[in-house]
């Protein structure tokens, strides 16, 4: 199939690229560029031998979206695109309304126009809100307890592609879910690399690895978790994009809803002596007060994607450990 993928330069987007080319697919990227870099194109030339047709277009400038869906049939949409900083959507509220939720109906509506009727919707765990240390599964509680705009854009999108589909029969679309993705390619030729300070632990460990940044704060280690840390379910971003070649695989009228997660919780405390052990060196940190907001035990349940879609997380935390020390290799 012909896969556009907007947001496709990011960190999620090209890994995903990668994996759809590998099946035969036909990719091409639609992006802004605000916080990725136009290289990963190449990135993903030199992994795949070959470099995705490009389109610099924000999907607020709906004048050029409609352009390029009209020059281009497109059979299928993964939207990936959309601003991510939980803290940043705390401080400018109505830009993350403007671009995630205003970006998205523009994209629906020249989707529907030109008749692309085929979405993929890069949705997150955040939409569960509040609920503590309980394996959160597809059909638990959302929208409620979420502690930010950015989480309240990704559960109002999935309330509109609930209505869209019910007012058109013939969209197909899937919502996937993503925990905590980690890691990178095993090229080292892609990886999580944000313009700007990082919101996300990775991100973080990686920049005081290189130095860039002196130590990472630990947010809290007085939880009720075994090391008094708080815990995640860490994903490995390659494994996430197999679960996108997953679900287009297994599309059907109406929305289908899935956690793209491990099921299992891993404490920050781990990941940072995952990554000590895979650097071969101490990583510099000390314990910080909490941070507002944060859980102490966010995982999935993610049976649902391995019965309905055949997919399950296959890589560990060690992996993603070995293939984030090879990329960050790889950017020096
Ligand atoms: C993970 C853990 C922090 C940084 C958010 C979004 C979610 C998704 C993933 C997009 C927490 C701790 C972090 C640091 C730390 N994003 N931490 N020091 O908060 O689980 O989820 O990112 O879809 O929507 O809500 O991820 O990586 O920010 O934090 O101790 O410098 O690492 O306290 O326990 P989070 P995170």
């Amino acid at each position: 199939m012909k896969i556009l993928l907007t947001g496709g330069t990011g960190y999620i987007g090209s890994h995903t690229a990668v994996e759809l080319i590998s099946r035969g697919h036909e990719v091409e990227i639609l992006d802004n560029l605000v916080n990725s870099k136009i290289t990963a194109l190449d990135n993903i030339e030199k992994i795949s031998n070959v470099k995705p047709k490009f389109y610099f277009v924000d999907l607020l400038d709906k004048e050029n979206l409609d352009k390029t869906f009209k020059k281009n049939h497109f059979d299928l949409v993964i939207h990936f695109a959309g601003l991510k900083s939980v803290a940043e959507s705390i401080e400018q509220p109505l830009r993350y309304y403007e671009n995630n939720i205003g970006g998205t109906i523009n994209l629906l509506e020249v989707m529907k126009k030109y008749n692309c009727k085929r979405l993929v919707f890069s949705s997150s765990a955040t939409v569960y809100g509040n609920q503590d240390g309980v394996k959160l599964t597809e059909d638990s509680q959302t929208g409620i307890g979420i502690t930010n705009p950015y989480g309240e854009t990704k559960f109002m999108i999935e309330q509109i592609l609930q209505d869209l589909a019910v007012a058109d029969p013939d969209f197909k679309i899937t919502i996937l879910r993503y925990f905590n993705p980690v890691g990178s390619h095993e090229s080292g030729l892609l990886g999580e690399d944000p313009n700007d300070i990082p919101n996300n632990l990775m991100p973080y460990i990686m920049k005081v690895s290189t130095g860039e940044l002196a130590k990472l704060s630990v947010y809290g280690d007085d939880y009720d978790t075994p090391d008094g840390t708080a815990m995640r379910d860490f994903i490995h971003v390659v494994d996430l994009a197999r679960g996108h070649v997953a679900a287009i695989d297994h599309q059907k009228n109406g929305v289908q809803i899935y956690n793209l997660g491990t099921g299992k919780a891993t404490s920050v405390m781990e990941m940072v002596k995952a990554f000590e052990k895979a650097a071969g060196k101490p990583l510099p940190y000390k314990i910080a007060g909490r941070r507002p907001g944060d859980l102490a035990v966010v995982f999935a349940g993610a049976e649902k994607a391995e019965k309905e879609l055949g997919w399950k997380a296959e890589l560990t935390i060690e992996d993603a450990m070995r293939d984030t020390i090879n990329y960050l290799n790889h950017l020096k």
